[in-house]
């Protein structure tokens, strides 16, 4: 965690009088360029002069999250701040904030792939790497990044914007902070940020006393009289975008494709493993094996008229939740005007443990003292505070009905919770089939997620069980899913004659269905195609072996040259693909040191992805008869040549 940088705080310039007009009209206008707004519009970012901004990298909704936090603390300083997407905004011109007095540039950056940036952040990232002759003395910044420990790269992104920026001149005037995914995020996020904000006030020479009252972004209008066209039914970008379909489709406008197909992969056991194929036909969607497929979701409606119940609300009510910062360019929290029911089942986030600034906004709504002070506590850094938020909250994984149901004294104004809990975000799938056999299909393989919690509840994982819901036909209607394409990196080699290694145990097959499609279509078309190993792995043969008619016939006709399958649970000893792995060590010693093959693993981050990449390097150990300082640097040159790719997910 980081610690207050003393050294660079007490060599600042204490803060201009109040009273002072702190910004030059050339500021103004300079600043103006910088974010792309009106001269006037600066006047109300600028409040008192403080300025601090937020750019955030964030792929599934956190980084904006914790950046959205940090500018609207910025208020209770007596700051003015706000949450910047860099994709939004010019970041060549970042110099020129310097040229702003009192600025800030605070960077929350996650980091993904591997040790990339996020999408949102792609741009800025590149523009850092190209640009070794821009000056950036004089910008004062600070970076929170975000990431997890069981990635290779952890942290990469962050860290090298905090680095690049202090190469390029910028100051650093607060240590970078290192939030883990792995272990608690929130946790981390919450330690750094009271120790940042003294530091920060130090800094600016304001006095440190945050106010601990609620603040309000979005105040409430109602709807009472309002042509029913102009209200958002769940679509994520423009109205009617669901009823009207214009390519092209990426995040902001997603494609409905029709469900052709959905059934159950495993033959028995209490999971459900399923194949969804997704019809593009007329979309102008074109993917790659490899890459991800993005869906919207929608939360149960159980959970949804439970949360109206317990609210005692009509949720059928049209709203609109309007900022009160008239010059922000976020207008609403999630698309308006619509009802809390379509804000509740297609805008927000109503099943992940909700984060601590919610539960310390919502404690002035619980009328039993005793709650109002665990829910404050909980949202403070103390040991005791922090240990109640573990295990209450996380530990217990209790959503936000579950927190309303078992406090019941708790009862918010439903349009503020609307306001503070998060948006719902898309869910990624490891494209299952490749577009040379199915131009027009996607295909996605998934497990159903669902589990008991502590409180004896059962939680169900929002995209699966939806995903699990989607027939092909829906009272005579085709079932549609809102999706659209995420590029990734994973690639089959260039030579089609380099042999490949696929390791993907479990739902980690799926990216390699799209592989074996691709090698069987390339020698269909007379190409030579080097060998094709596959391991897979799952518990019993008899029940959770996915796709196994497929893969045995890509055996049979010669499109897998070797079929490996570990399956842990039929015999006493477990069995998983990396003991397969150390089993062939000779001969995968021969594919990849002397016949150039491409190893990729696909599946859970957590442990198999580990244990493979560790399993390689005793291979390096034992036949390659290097030390395991030259068997880690060999597989991490591998990585950067790009034949050792991975896709894994926690
Ligand atoms: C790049 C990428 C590719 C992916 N490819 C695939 C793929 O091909 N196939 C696939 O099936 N998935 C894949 N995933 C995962 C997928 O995106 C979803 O995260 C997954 O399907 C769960 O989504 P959900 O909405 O059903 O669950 P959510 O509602 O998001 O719930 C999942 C969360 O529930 C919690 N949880 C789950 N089990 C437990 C438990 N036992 N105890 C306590 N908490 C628990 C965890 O916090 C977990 O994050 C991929 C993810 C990424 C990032
Ligand atoms: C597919 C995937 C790849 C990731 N790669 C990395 C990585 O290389 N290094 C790292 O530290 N964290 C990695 N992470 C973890 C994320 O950075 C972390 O969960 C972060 O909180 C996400 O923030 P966001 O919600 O703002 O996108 C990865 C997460 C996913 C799902």
């Amino acid at each position: 965690m980081a610690d207050m940088d003393t050294e660079t705080i007490t060599h600042t310039e204490p803060m201009a009088e109040e009273e002072e007009p702190l910004f030059s009209n050339l500021d103004l206008f300079l600043f103006s360029l910088i974010v792309g707004l009106h001269v006037d519009d600066i006047l109300l970012i600028c409040v008192q002069g403080k300025n601090i901004i937020v750019f955030y990298g964030s792929q599934t909704g956190t980084g904006e999250e914790f950046a959205n936090r940090l500018s609207k603390d910025a208020q209770r300083y007596g700051m003015k701040g706000m949450a910047a997407d860099p994709e939004e905004y010019e970041m060549g011109e970042l110099s020129r904030l310097s040229e702003i007095k009192n600025s800030l540039a605070i960077f929350c950056m996650a980091t993904y792939g591997e040790g990339d940036p996020t999408d949102n952040a792609q741009d800025f990232y590149d523009w850092l790497q190209e640009n070794d002759d821009e000056d950036l003395s004089g910008l004062n910044y600070t970076v929170f990044a975000l990431g997890n420990k069981t990635y290779e790269h952890y942290n990469a992104m962050g860290k090298y914007v905090d680095k690049r920026l202090e190469e390029l001149g910028a100051k650093r005037i607060f240590d970078i902070g290192l939030g883990d995914d792995d272990g608690n995020l929130e946790e981390d996020f919450i330690s750094w940020r009271e120790q940042f904000w003294p530091a920060i006030c130090e800094h600016f020479g304001v006095e440190a006393s945050g106010d601990e009252s609620s603040i309000r972004q979005y105040e409430l209008k109602e709807h009472t009289d309002i042509n029913m066209n102009k209200v958002y039914t769940g679509e994520i970008g423009r109205l009617k975008s669901f009823e009207v379909q214009k390519p092209p489709f990426d995040s902001k406008n997603p494609f409905l494709a029709p469900v052709t197909v959905n059934r159950r992969l495993n033959k028995a056991g209490d999971r459900h493993l399923m194949h969804l194929e997704l019809d593009i036909t007329g979309s102008k969607i074109r993917y790659e094996s490899g890459d991800h497929v993005a869906v919207f979701p929608t939360n149960d409606s159980v959970l949804v008229n439970k949360l109206g119940q317990i609210l005692g609300v009509d949720l059928d009510v049209v709203i609109s939740l309007n900022n009160l910062d008239d010059e922000s360019n976020k207008k609403h929290p999630f698309p308006c005007p619509t009802t809390y029911r379509t804000a509740l089942t297609h805008y927000l986030d109503i099943t992940h443990p909700p984060r601590t600034n919610v539960l310390y906004e919502l404690a002035q709504y619980a009328s039993d003292p005793k709650d109002q002070e665990n829910m404050r506590k909980m949202a403070s850094s103390a040991p005791e505070g922090k240990a109640l938020y573990q295990s209450w909250v996380l530990d217990a994984t209790r959503n936000i009905l579950a927190v309303l149901e078992d406090m019941p004294t708790l009862k918010p104004p439903i349009d503020h919770l609307c306001e503070l809990l998060p948006r719902l975000q898309a869910r990624y799938y490891s494209i299952a089939s490749s577009s040379k056999i199915h131009p027009n299909s996607i295909h996605i393989c998934a497990v159903v997620v669902e589990y008991n919690t502590k409180t004896g509840r059962v939680n169900k994982g929002v995209a699966t069980n939806w995903l699990k819901n989607k027939l092909v036909t829906d009272n005579g209607h085709k079932s549609t899913v809102p999706m659209y394409i995420r590029k990734s990196q994973f690639r089959l080699p260039f030579k089609a004659t380099n042999p490949v290694i696929m390791i993907g145990p479990g739902t980690g097959i799926a990216p390699f269905m799209g592989f074996i499609q691709e090698r069987a279509w390339l020698k269909q078309q007379g190409k030579e195609v080097g060998e094709t190993v596959m391991y897979f792995g799952c518990r019993h043969k008899n029940e959770d072996y996915l796709y196994q008619e497929e893969l045995e016939e890509a055996e049979k006709n010669g499109v897998l040259t070797q079929l490996n399958v570990a399956f842990s649970r039929d015999q006493e000893q477990k069995m998983y693909v990396q003991h397969l792995l150390k089993k062939h060590k000779e001969d995968l010693w021969k594919l990849i040191n002397s016949d150039n093959a491409h190893i990729y693993v696909c599946g859970d981050a957590k442990n198999m992805a580990k244990d493979v990449q560790t399993t390689f390097h005793e291979i390096a150990e034992e036949i390659g008869g290097m030390v395991r300082t030259q068997a880690t640097d060999y597989i991490k040159k591998l990585m950067t040549k790009g034949r050792y790719s991975q896709d894994v997910w926690s």
